[in-house]
């Protein structure tokens, strides 16, 4: 994969790194499962869900308490793996995962509570503290096999990425590496299943078949280290659970009064959480928003959580970019290097707003890598997903949205995808340069069709909700943010071919592009007397396309 993505061999000792890596993969993995290439979304979910189920979170007072920890759990159950972390206020935790379900329920029925206390009612969830003891302790020493080696779940420091960036090869190891070192590594995975697992365990006898689901860019493969998490409940009833031929019918409550039920329901999540859930911090309720939500900050594990209910059509979008990160190797390298550039300079903002957020830049690179070029295409359409499609795929989401596509990638034709071998160097300077050159103001981005379409109104930027096709995804971005992402994709193509004369200079490649500084690398090209290349903002924005072109040609003409 590695030597696809930027075209070299690895040093020996990277190739070893990654074998291990693998090989650890591989061994999670059933032997039948090996012979197919491609796991399906449920599969990898259906893992991490019983997972989280097996997992406890406990948090010790230092890290002498972790062997002490270790060998106290493995008196009552047999422990398959341990992690260690620390929060933001430096507090130490393990997640340790049981050998089943069975035995993870077993500790959790054998702790205590807090001391009688009328302000602290109890209340059984999988986080859980170990209480210190006097005197002398056991000695106990985790095995090797079990200490997992994923060290914390922080983001990574950016003095040493940036180190190792300048350190790479060429501009393809440093996409890659960009991807490797900053994507959600497997703890901060199984930490935010276990936030959903809390809630799910919590809840679970107010509302009957409750199952909460992680989605967005935590399980949608473009998250990266301290990604929020997006949930979604559901208490959606199988038809044997509303079989009319059963006789005894549970009573149960109707929810009166002129507002949405579940606007009225997310307001009791909302006292809930506050009241019921450990770690559960700051929480605001969003309940006039088209899609209700409750936002709250969970400080166990230091991520940022949106609940919503019955969003599925959120949890297909998330199954719908993995499908595509999965397909090919370079989309995620890709997608993770235009979301930071686009952080970098300003096009998003972890605030919403009237500019582009992360979701329709990621379908902006998935519509990029499905144009057939001279090569052919990278990924193939969302039509001819649906094309392929079986009875099996076939999903309805909230209000009827037909959200059918394939779901084993195994079963797509290979003749209909990854024909482009280009490497990642050379699909980041032609995405930008294929933006720089898009018609925004007529054309609409559909990876439907996987071609520009029709735009059909006047929204300054229009791309196609992709399970929604009346919908746009952008529709809050202003005209000045349309321009301005104009402006951007046009001076990070000139950065970029700029820097590829091979000489690396003080930020070279994508450092360019992605370094907080980002002057830095703009300073360094005007150095080297390619001021006349760059189009400036005032010019932008005084002026329409035919303009620019004119600055432009002035420019090449001097
Ligand atoms: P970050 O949170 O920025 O890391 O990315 P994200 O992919 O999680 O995006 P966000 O939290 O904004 O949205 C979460 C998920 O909701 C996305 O991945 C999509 O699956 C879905 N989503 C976001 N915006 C829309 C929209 O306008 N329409 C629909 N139907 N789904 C959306
Ligand atoms: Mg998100």
């Amino acid at each position: 994969q590695s030597i696809i993505n930027t075209g070299k061999p690895y040093s020996l000792r990277q190739i070893i790194s990654k074998s291990t890596r693998i090989c650890k993969c591989f061994s999670k993995r059933k032997f039948s499962d090996i012979s197919r290439k491609f796991l399906s979304f449920d599969e990898v979910a259906a893992q991490r869900r019983a997972e989280a189920k097996r997992s406890l979170v406990v948090q010790v007072n230092s890290e002498a308490s972790f062997n002490e920890l270790y060998g106290y759990c493995s008196k009552y159950a047999s422990v398959n793996g341990i992690h260690h972390y620390k929060n933001s206020g430096d507090e130490h935790f393990m997640l340790i995962e049981f050998k089943t379900e069975e035995e993870s329920k077993n500790v959790i029925h054998s702790c205590s509570s807090h001391q009688k206390d009328v302000d602290v009612m109890a209340l059984h969830s999988p986080f859980l503290w170990f209480r210190a003891v006097s005197g002398k302790k056991e000695a106990f020493q985790i095995p090797k096999s079990q200490l997992m080696t994923t060290k914390g779940c922080n983001s990574i420091d950016e003095d040493n990425l940036i180190e190792e960036l300048a350190n790479c090869e060429d501009v393809s190891e440093q996409i890659q590496q960009m991807h490797d070192r900053t994507a959600l590594n497997d703890l901060g995975v199984r930490l935010r299943y276990m936030v959903a697992r809390q809630i799910e365990r919590i809840f679970e006898s107010l509302y009957a078949n409750i199952v909460v689901r992680p989605f967005g860019s935590s399980v949608n493969g473009f998250g990266k280290m301290g990604c929020d998490l997006d949930l979604v409940l559901t208490n959606i009833l199988n038809e044997e659970m509303c079989d009319s031929s059963k006789r005894l019918v549970y009573q149960e409550k109707k929810c009166e009064g002129g507002r949405s039920p579940w606007q009225r329901h997310m307001e009791l999540v909302g006292e809930l959480l506050e009241l019921r859930v450990p770690g559960a911090t700051r929480v605001q309720r969003i309940l006039h928003a088209r899609v209700p939500i409750v936002k709250y900050a969970h400080e166990f594990t230091d991520v940022d959580c949106d609940l919503c209910y019955n969003n599925m059509s959120g949890v297909y979008m998330s199954e719908l970019l993995w499908l595509y990160g999965s397909l090919d190797p370079r989309v995620r390298p890709l997608t993770f290097v235009v979301r930071r550039w686009a952080q970098t300079v300003g096009l998003t903002n972890q605030h919403p707003g009237r500019w582009i957020t992360n979701f329709p830049l990621t379908l902006m690179v998935l519509f990029f890598l499905q144009q057939k070029g001279k090569d052919g295409c990278v990924l193939p359409s969302l039509k001819t997903l649906v094309q392929y499609a079986g009875k099996e795929d076939i999903r309805l989401a909230e209000e009827n949205l037909n959200c059918t596509f394939l779901r084993d990638m195994n079963k797509l034709p290979t003749d209909t995808y990854g024909q482009n071998k280009a490497n990642l160097e050379t699909l980041l300077l032609q995405f930008f340069e294929f933006y720089a050159q898009f018609d925004f103001h007529d054309k609409a981005i559909s990876i439907n069709e996987g071609v520009a379409i029709r735009k059909p109104n006047t929204l300054p930027l229009y791309i196609v909700n992709p399970l929604e096709q009346a919908l746009n995804v952008s529709r809050n971005v202003s005209y000045e943010e349309c321009e301005r992402l104009k402006l951007e994709v046009r001076n990070a193509a000139w950065l970029l071919d700029a820097g590829l004369d091979g000489k690396k200079t003080d930020g070279w490649g994508i450092l360019g592009l992605i370094e907080r500084k980002s002057t830095r690398g703009l300073k360094n090209l005007l150095k080297v007397g390619n001021s006349h290349r760059l189009v400036s903002v005032k010019d932008l924005f005084n002026n329409d396309d035919d303009k620019i072109e004119k600055v432009k040609a002035k420019r090449d003409s001097e």
